[in-house]
Formats: C-alpha cells, structure tokens, sequence
C-alpha cells in the first residue's frame, strides 16, 4: 500500500485506503488538507498515477479547437490541466480553464501552477462540495462551460453517480466531457445506469465510454482501470 511520509505535526500517514474509505464530504476535506502537500511528490510519483494524464489525453483527441472555457470538477492539485496545456502544447489552443474542489488546501497547490508563459494554469479556482444542490450555484450555472473534464474524483469514497448527472447543466448545450470513473465502479455503483438514463432521456448525446489504465506498468497499482465517459451535453 502506498503511503505518505509522517506528516510534520506527528499526524500518520496518508494512504490510498485511506482515500478510498472516505464516506462523507467532511471527510473528504479533513483527509485533503492533510494529504495536499504530499499529494504528487509521494502518491502521484510513487504510485504511476495516470489518471489526469489519461482524461487530458482522451479530452484533447475530440475538443480540437474548443471555443470556450473548461472546468476542472474534482481538480485538486490541478494535474489534468497542467497534462492538457503540456500535451497541446503548440497546437494552437490557449486553454481558458476553471477548477473547482471541496478542498481548500488542494485549490491553493493549483493556484501555484504556471503555464509555460508564466501565466496562471486556471483562470479561478473555486470552493464547491459537488454532493449539494449545485442548482444554488448560480455562478457555476452561468459560466456556460464548453467543457467539463473531472479525474480521480468519481471512485470509492468520493463522488457518486447523482454528482455526475448533477453536472450535466453546468456544461453549455453541445458542451464536451470528458470524465474519469473508477472501473469498479462504473457498473456496480451505477455510473453506467446513470449514463444511460441520461442518455435515454435525452439529456446527453454521443456517448462514448473509453477504458483507460490509471497507473504506469509496473506501479503497485498496475492494472487498475478508469472508465473515462466521454459525452456531449444535448
Ligand atoms: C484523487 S483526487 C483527484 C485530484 C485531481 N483531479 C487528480 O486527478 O490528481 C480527488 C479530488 O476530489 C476532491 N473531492 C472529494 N470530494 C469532493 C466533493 N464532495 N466535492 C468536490 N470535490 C471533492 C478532493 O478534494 C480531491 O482533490
């Protein structure tokens, strides 16, 4: 099992179990703020952890020249669109990206990221828990998103099928995603029911599920899988 060194204040450390036996939003924001610092140097490097990489990737190959602003559910650390500026570098785009997350302490890594240029890698960050009632988030329904892209944050202990249907009206009509689900998941939790519903009723179109591995070949990891659901808004 991966974990984190000894955080300074004596507290032990994070492990991925840790992550994925999370139950409430609370805890979500208490295991976060202990875990931000940590986060790349020691889970994402330790581990291979590919799954931003993976969503920017899979987003890239059917944005082409997106018109629009993109947001980033579930940001953290902001490693989804730091890979999406990286991997399309000189293909013209100049990416305008919001990221949103319950946590605090992971929002303030992503306002430290940079664009090669030097300018900031989001255009705002914002404080949201995804499980309330997102219909009160004025300021997130009339940013008119051309795109929602999300990692790592639709899997055990995190957000669940509901916070995905929830989504859809935060995208614009026509507007891409491009979300990562854990693979377990994706049947047994309902995603894939979830999809389909929204598929039938006619609130997505162009569905198109695409499976992805989420570690590096040889990580502790390896093997596991992520379903990134890659839609459009109807
Ligand atoms: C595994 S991290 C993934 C971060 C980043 N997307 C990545 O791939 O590195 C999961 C993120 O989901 C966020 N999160 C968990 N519960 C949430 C909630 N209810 N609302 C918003 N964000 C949440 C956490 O704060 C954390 O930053």
């Amino acid at each position: 099992m991966t974990t984190s060194p000894p955080d300074g204040d004596g507290e032990p450390p994070v492990t991925l179990a840790d992550a994925y036996a999370l139950v409430t939003p609370e805890d979500s924001r208490a295991l976060y703020a202990r875990w931000a610092d940590t986060y790349e140097s020691d889970f994402v490097e330790g581990t291979g952890y590919l799954i931003p990489d993976r969503v920017a990737e899979e987003f890239a190959d059917v944005a082409g020249r997106l018109d629009g602003t993109v947001l980033d559910v579930g940001c953290g650390t902001g490693l989804v669109a730091f890979a999406l500026v990286r991997d399309t570098a000189g293909e013209g785009v100049d990416w305008v990206i919001d990221g949103a997350d319950i946590s605090p302490q992971m929002l303030a890594v992503a306002a430290d990221k940079q664009r090669p240029d030097g300018r900031p890698l989001y255009r705002r960050l914002i404080e949201v828990d995804l499980t309330t009632d997102l219909r009160e988030r004025t300021d997130l329904l009339e940013a008119g998103y051309a795109a929602v892209v999300s990692a790592g944050t639709f899997t055990h202990g995190h957000l669940g099928p509901e916070s995905l249907a929830a989504l859809v009206p935060l995208g614009r009509p026509g507007a891409i995603f491009a979300i990562g689900i854990n693979f377990e998941h994706f049947e047994a939790r309902g995603f894939a029911q979830c999809l389909a519903e929204l598929l039938e009723s006619g609130r997505i179109r162009n569905l198109d599920p695409r499976i992805v591995e989420m570690y590096r070949p040889g990580s502790a990891h390896d093997g596991d899988q992520a379903v990134v659901a890659i839609f459009r808004r109807a």
